[in-house]
């Protein structure tokens, strides 16, 4: 197996992010629930991203590129996270955003100017479409001399799976020193590569542990998750082998992607009344929400303890009212 140290990869984030008991959660479910602080990790408001974009960005150098396009919703927080590390890189950003939800200047759209990125709107439900602006302005920019790096929707390929390959890593030295043992790992999925390096993670470091994505739109992740991380074991030199109730995909979508569940507010409520942490109606809420439904309904049950993987979003706090 490759040693992910030895991958190219520039250093965004500060890591490690916090890994610690939720005491008064745990008390109340009685299940003793840990957190993975990555919405700490030091660049913008957090998020899970600048993992993935410490290992993509470092390959767009690699490739001599001195521009990077990414592409999402409107309050897109992988967009925003790729403005914020493009900018830390030195390299420019032209951000490609569907012309959908909040496109008011609030949340995310008041930080991509903030950091510098070039934003345009596509009118379009379809992300072939995107690609292909991308692909024409790419072609404008080679012409003045600039190479374009083209990162998928999410971060979510292979070597940006990687990441958080290397985020299970971080926390079973965590766990290690804190004298527990993991059960499940449990986060929001969205386009898929957060679980997946969730999943190659704990095969590698954590073998047994199961993971489970709380689906934030009803993309086929049963299937998505495996093959990204097959793709990011291609990519470390490793096995990978799909084995029964290793990954599963809960789908908390409700209403849409992007459109707040009523019944997740209580639980988003409750975390910040109780712990302090803030979550977004986007992803973190309905992941926590989905996580201690599914607690009530027994399905971590007999399972060591539980690890809630923060992934960020605080910015929608910002653009779509809680209901
Ligand atoms: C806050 C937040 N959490 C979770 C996710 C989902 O991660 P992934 O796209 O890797 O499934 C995203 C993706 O944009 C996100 O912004």
């Amino acid at each position: 197996m490759r040693n992910i140290n030895d991958l190219p990869r520039i250093p965004l984030g500060l890591f490690p992010t916090p890994f610690y008991k939720l005491e008064v959660i745990s008390a109340r479910y009685g299940k003793n629930i840990w957190i993975k602080r990555d919405d700490l990790c030091g660049v913008a408001l957090g998020g899970n991203k600048v993992r993935k974009l410490e290992f993509l960005l470092a390959d767009a150098k690699n490739q001599g590129c001195d521009t990077v396009f990414t592409t999402g919703g409107a309050q897109s927080n992988h967009a925003m996270l790729t403005a914020a590390c493009a900018a830390r890189a030195g390299m420019k950003c032209i951000l490609l955003l569907k012309k959908r939800g909040v496109t008011e200047h609030r949340g995310n759209l008041v930080l991509n100017d903030i950091y510098g990125a070039d934003v345009r709107f596509v009118d379009t439900d379809s992300y072939d479409d995107i690609y292909a602006e991308m692909h024409r302005i790419g072609g404008e920019l080679a012409g003045r001399g600039h190479k374009a790096y083209e990162i998928p929707v999410g971060g979510s390929n292979p070597l940006g799976a990687v990441g958080y390959v290397s985020c299970v890593r971080e926390f079973t030295i965590q766990a290690l020193a804190a004298g527990i043992r993991v059960g499940h790992i449990v986060s929001a999925t969205g386009s898929g590569g957060t679980s997946a390096g969730l999943l190659l993670g704990a095969k590698l470091f954590q073998p047994g542990v199961k993971v489970t994505g709380i689906g934030v739109d009803d993309d086929p992740f049963d299937r998505i998750v495996p093959d990204l991380a097959a793709g990011a074991a291609e990519i470390l030199n490793c096995a990978f082998t799909r084995e029964a109730d290793d990954f599963r995909s809960v789908c908390r979508m409700g209403d849409g992607y992007a459109i707040p569940n009523p019944a997740d507010t209580p639980y988003i409520h409750e975390l910040a009344r109780t712990e302090g942490i803030l979550l977004d109606p986007v992803y973190t809420g309905k992941a926590w929400a989905g996580m201690l439904e599914l607690l009530k309904e027994g399905y971590f049950d007999g399972e060591d303890d539980l690890v809630f993987v923060h992934t960020g979003g605080a910015p929608a706090l910002f653009a779509i009212d809680l209901p």
